[in-house]
């Protein structure tokens, strides 16, 4: 596998290309990639037959318009490898992430996905001020998650040394920052905060804390966020932004010199602003839902998906590409809970998987310092209300617990409650989750 990264430090050419350079590559790209997904995916050949359309059709980017959607539940539907483009033997690697319910949505990558995605998380880490013999402290989590391991590859190739951490732990995270001195983390941004609390318990300021950069991302952070890490670490807050179903981290980057937004690496990732509601294409500039479609993806292409992140495109500055607005919210019902991705529905299943439950319930979410809290309270059956002993209830609890933890990935207090302890609203629809986290601005 050649290794095309650029020198360290260096711009690669087409981070300064003109406008009419980088469209023509989208174009080429572009014309590559719908048709590599129309002859190679069945669920891709169906949508564009029914829509009407054929790869052959796009002859400009505008053009794009005109081909279907894909959704989280096409992803969800086609589980596990229904949409693969490439024989499953060519995919080198698996990862996933959330689906709505039950079954996580799985993504694969061949061998040349995985260096491209390399490439770019290098390009994303140098764009953050990160160059070749840096010491990175990777405390994304390792596994499924694309965070733990895009982060790794991406600072390998750029030539950094790794500190492969993942995620918890705060104490041993902090002694290794002391110990190896680091100039770049990336990591969440609410945990960062807990790291640079467990600094401050320690005595130690801002100005003795070796990291000169921080890489943030896999979950919303406001500008008054990036002030308060800046403060407390005494470093450059970037943001990078990134989804599974696209690639994982790296997808977009803000520079250092102007961290104005996140610069989408436009020459592998074509992105829209549609309208939520109606579907349609916005101008640049204007708020709506970002939608991708991978250009060089050879495993797992995506045509037009929509991510559901709200955000806008603004012009570029730092680099020839546009750039994107900090996200500002979802136009779905998913929560990020400590970096995982959950949606409501996922914890209703797991409730009413135990029959003695109502399947009445709350999700509560709060800050407790600088970490998610989450409090799930249920019901149990009218029936039953009077008849089981505290003990009893309990024993639901801590088994709901148990299967919310290990199905959907996050640790919550579980609540059971007497029958119709949980508010009901007037106009029938229940208020299924009630976030009191402070909003990030
Ligand atoms: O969170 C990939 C990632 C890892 C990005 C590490 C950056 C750093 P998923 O778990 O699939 O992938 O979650 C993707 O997280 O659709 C956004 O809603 C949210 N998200 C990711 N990055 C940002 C960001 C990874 N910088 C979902 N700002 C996305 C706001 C973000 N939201």
């Amino acid at each position: 596998m050649p290794v095309t990264s650029p020198l360290p430090g260096d711009l690669e050419p087409i981070e300064t290309a003109s406008r009419d350079e980088i469209s023509a590559l989208q174009l080429e790209r572009m014309q590559w990639s719908l048709k590599h997904a129309y002859d190679n995916v069945p669920y891709h050949k169906k949508a564009f037959d029914e829509k009407g359309v054929h790869p052959s059709d796009l002859k400009t980017l505008a053009d794009l318009a005109k081909f279907p959607f894909m959704t989280k539940t096409a992803l969800r539907d086609q589980y596990p490898f229904g949409l693969f483009a490439v024989p499953r033997e060519k995919v080198a690697r698996l990862h996933a992430s959330s689906g709505t319910t039950g079954k996580s949505i799985v993504v694969g990558y061949t061998l040349q996905d995985i260096d491209n995605w390399a490439n770019l998380v290098a390009r994303s880490i140098r764009a953050a001020g990160g160059r070749a013999g840096d010491i990175l402290h990777n405390a994304y989590g390792y596994g499924m998650f694309t965070g733990g391991l895009g982060a790794h590859y991406g600072a390998e190739r750029l030539g950094c040394t790794v500190v492969p951490m993942s995620g918890g732990q705060t104490e041993r995270q902090v002694q290794l920052i002391i110990d190896f001195q680091p100039q770049i983390i990336m990591v969440t941004p609410s945990y960062s905060l807990v790291i640079a609390e467990e600094f401050e318990r320690l005595g130690i300021t801002p100005d003795q804390i070796s990291l000169k950069v921080g890489i943030f991302g896999a979950e919303p952070w406001g500008e008054g966020m990036r002030g308060e890490i800046e403060r407390k670490l005494g470093i450059d807050a970037i943001d990078i932004y990134g989804l599974t179903e696209v690639m994982g981290p790296g997808v977009a980057c803000e520079c250092i010199e102007s961290k104005d937004g996140p610069v989408i690496w436009e020459d592998h990732f074509y992105p829209e602003i549609v309208n939520p509601d109606t579907g349609e294409v916005v101008a640049d500039g204007e708020d709506g839902e970002l939608v991708f479609t991978s250009l060089t993806k050879q495993a797992f292409p995506v045509i037009r998906y929509r991510t559901r992140d709200l955000t806008r495109l603004l012009p570029p500055t730092s680099r020839a590409f546009r750039r994107m607005e900090k996200i500002s919210g979802r136009s779905d019902d998913m929560l990020i809970v400590r970096g995982v991705n959950v949606f409501p529905t996922q914890i209703e299943e797991q409730i009413l998987r135990d029959k003695r439950l109502s399947g009445n319930y709350q999700v509560l979410l709060n800050r407790e310092g600088h970490l998610d809290n989450v409090e799930v309270r249920c019901e149990v059956q009218r029936e039953l209300s009077d008849r089981l002993s505290p003990s009893e209830m309990d024993a639901i609890s801590k088994e709901l617990q148990h299967h919310i933890k290990t199905n959907v990935g996050i640790s919550t207090r579980v609540a059971v409650m007497a029958f119709d302890s949980i508010p009901r609203t007037q106009t029938g629809k229940a208020r299924r989750v009630v976030d009191d986290r402070p909003k990030q601005n």
